[in-house]
């Protein structure tokens, strides 16, 4: 990978890689398509990293379809696909890890202990590996951007972050490639995730600037809920991830919730006109 990396850099082309655990959807797609609006040339990387996942998680079920990926992948126009496999990216004896201090710590880095240092770490091999000139993340997993750009900065990696807004179906859910894991039943329950989040939107826009009570607007749809349970609702500034009480500057509000066995995270940025 990065030989032909290499090559392509010294052939005056402009990288762009989008890292990926598979199981594409057009969240995913999405993101490829704006990687191949600002570079020449489009990697696609595909790999489900066990190091970021907890000893309880979905490592082994994680759904897994290299074929239909790489035909999906192919109809954005992507140039390379990267899928390594377990043992390529971490030789026995692996021992180190990247880890952004603080904002790994709060909100799904208190529910997935060492989560985020998995994350950091395999993004750091993928950049190493591929070279991009950019890379593209989604808004949807919030932290993981937020983390991503400061490891960027911070360690001067010189590589530009894209993101992509999140994408959603027609009724609100955010794509995810764990959805297909809802059944029937927990797929409409599901919603009360986005619908949280917007009846929290319509509180600030509204004119609330208490963090309690746009949280606890949020939480009130995923609360009525039988089949959710919610991990945490949160509201963060938007760039430290520090909790804030009163909005005065850009803010997220953030949640986790599973729905039966299903984890599912979902967030908006609350930021006056
Ligand atoms: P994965 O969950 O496969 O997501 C890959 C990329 O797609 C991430 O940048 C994620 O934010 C983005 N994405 C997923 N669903 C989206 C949606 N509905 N709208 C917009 N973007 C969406 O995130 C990971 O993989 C991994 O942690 C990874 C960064 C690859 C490191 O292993």
């Amino acid at each position: 990978m990065r030989a032909r990396a290499e090559d392509l850099r010294r052939d005056g082309r402009k990288l762009a890689v989008v890292p990926t655990m598979g199981a594409l959807h057009e969240g995913h797609l999405t993101l490829l398509r704006a990687a191949r609006a600002r570079a020449d040339i489009v990697i696609l990387t595909l790999f489900v990293n066990p190091t970021q996942f907890g000893p309880k998680e979905d490592l082994s079920k994680y759904p897994r379809d290299e074929a239909g990926d790489l035909a999906k992948a192919r109809s954005c126009g992507i140039d390379l696909a990267f899928c390594p496999d377990v043992s390529a990216m971490y030789p026995a004896g692996a021992q180190t890890f990247v880890e952004v201090r603080e904002l790994q710590q709060p909100m799904c880095g208190a529910s997935r202990p060492g989560h985020f240092a998995g994350v950091a770490t395999i993004v750091t091999k993928l950049f190493h590996l591929t070279m991009p000139h950019l890379a593209v993340f989604g808004e949807k997993d919030y932290q993981q951007l937020a983390i991503i750009r400061r490891m960027v900065r911070d360690l001067d990696f010189g590589i530009e972050i894209v993101s992509v807004p999140i994408v959603r179906e027609h009724d609100g859910l955010a794509l995810s490639s764990r959805n297909a894991y809802l059944s029937g039943e927990q797929r409409p329950a599901a919603l009360a995730l986005s619908r949280g989040l917007a009846a929290a939107e319509a509180r600030f826009r509204a004119g609330e600037r208490d963090a309690a009570a746009l949280i606890a607007a949020a939480r009130a749809p995923l609360e009525a809920e039988p089949l959710v349970r919610i991990d945490y609702v949160e509201l963060r500034d938007a760039t430290e991830l520090t909790a804030v009480a009163q909005i005065t500057r850009p803010v997220v509000l953030a949640l986790a919730a599973f729905v039966g066995t299903t984890r599912l995270i979902d967030n908006r940025v609350l930021a006056s006109a």
